[in-house]
């Protein structure tokens, strides 16, 4: 079964100032299984975050549509998890707040989500934060906080635009580790969530995903897709050569359009 299947879909926008039209998406295909890890890389511009948006259902698509287990997308929910570069954190409400943020708007029993609200804030390692307000956190801590607010509505499909962009290398390290471990590596793939992730980094596509899907520009569309059979669990079984193989693979289908980008911009 896949978790989301994207069929002939197109985004266009129009600028409502002057008239233009930026074709962001152009017939995009695109099936991703469930519990498989997918990353996303492709030259900036080329739409990676007008794709996620629409799974998110944050965006809607001028044709074609996104289907989420055979349901197509028509606005966000909670079964599909967003969790963006830049934190979005309820500024002014604490690390234990913006966690139960979700279940507390669903409805549920504070009895029922507070326990999961502790144990969420011991798996991503914020223990004795919970008090804190999301300023008095660091970074990474903060991109932790996001983690565990997306984690509190159980969401059978992460979608994840940057997640890691915004922190320091050790601390990405730390938690691209975090992020494979509360996905579940070692658990059967029909136990685990979806995971799409969108990222720069080719050498974080190769560590962390099964598969990678690059995306070209003007307009988007998908140019390659490259399977990662690299074992699991990942940092167990470092391997850089076979990683660094991988990662040249994935860069010679875009190192020409990545220097159009640079050229144009
Ligand atoms: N709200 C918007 N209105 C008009 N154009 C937009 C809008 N959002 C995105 N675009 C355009 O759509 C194209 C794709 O943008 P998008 O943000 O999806 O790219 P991206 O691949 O995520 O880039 P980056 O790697 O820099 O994050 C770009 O040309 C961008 O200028
Ligand atoms: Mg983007």
């Amino acid at each position: 079964m896949n978790a989301i299947d994207i069929k002939n879909l197109s985004k266009t926008f129009v600028s409502t100032r002057t008239g233009e039209r930026v074709i962001a998406l152009e017939n995009v295909n695109l099936s991703i299984p469930q519990g498989e890890f997918t990353a996303i890389v492709g030259p900036s511009g080329c739409g990676k975050s007008t794709l996620l948006s629409i799974m998110a259902g944050i965006l809607a698509a001028t044709e074609g549509q996104a289907v989420h287990f055979g349901e197509t997308i028509t606005g966000p929910a909670p079964d599909r998890g967003v969790l963006f570069q830049d934190y979005a954190l309820f500024p002014w409400l604490t690390v234990r707040q913006n966690i139960a943020f979700g279940p507390k708007a669903l409805g549920t029993p504070a009895d029922s989500y507070e326990p999961e609200v502790d144990r969420l804030i011991t798996v991503v390692g914020l223990e004795g934060f919970g008090d804190r307000l999301p300023h008095e956190l660091s970074g990474g801590m903060r991109q932790r906080c996001a983690l565990a607010r997306m984690l509190a509505n159980n969401p059978r499909t992460w979608l994840m635009d940057e997640p890691l962009a915004a922190v320091d290398l050790q601390t990405r390290t730390l938690l691209q580790e975090e992020i494979l471990r509360v996905w579940g590596e070692d658990r059967p793939r029909e136990d685990r969530p979806t995971i799409v992730f969108i990222t720069h980094g080719i050498d974080e596509a190769v560590l962390l995903a099964d598969r990678v899907v690059v995306l070209g520009r003007r307009p988007g569309r998908v140019k390659a897709e490259m399977i990662i059979d690299l074992p699991r669990p990942r940092f167990e079984h470092r391997d850089p050569a076979a990683e660094g193989r991988q990662v040249q693979q994935i860069w010679d289908e875009i190192r020409e359009e990545a220097r159009t980008a640079i050229l144009e911009d």
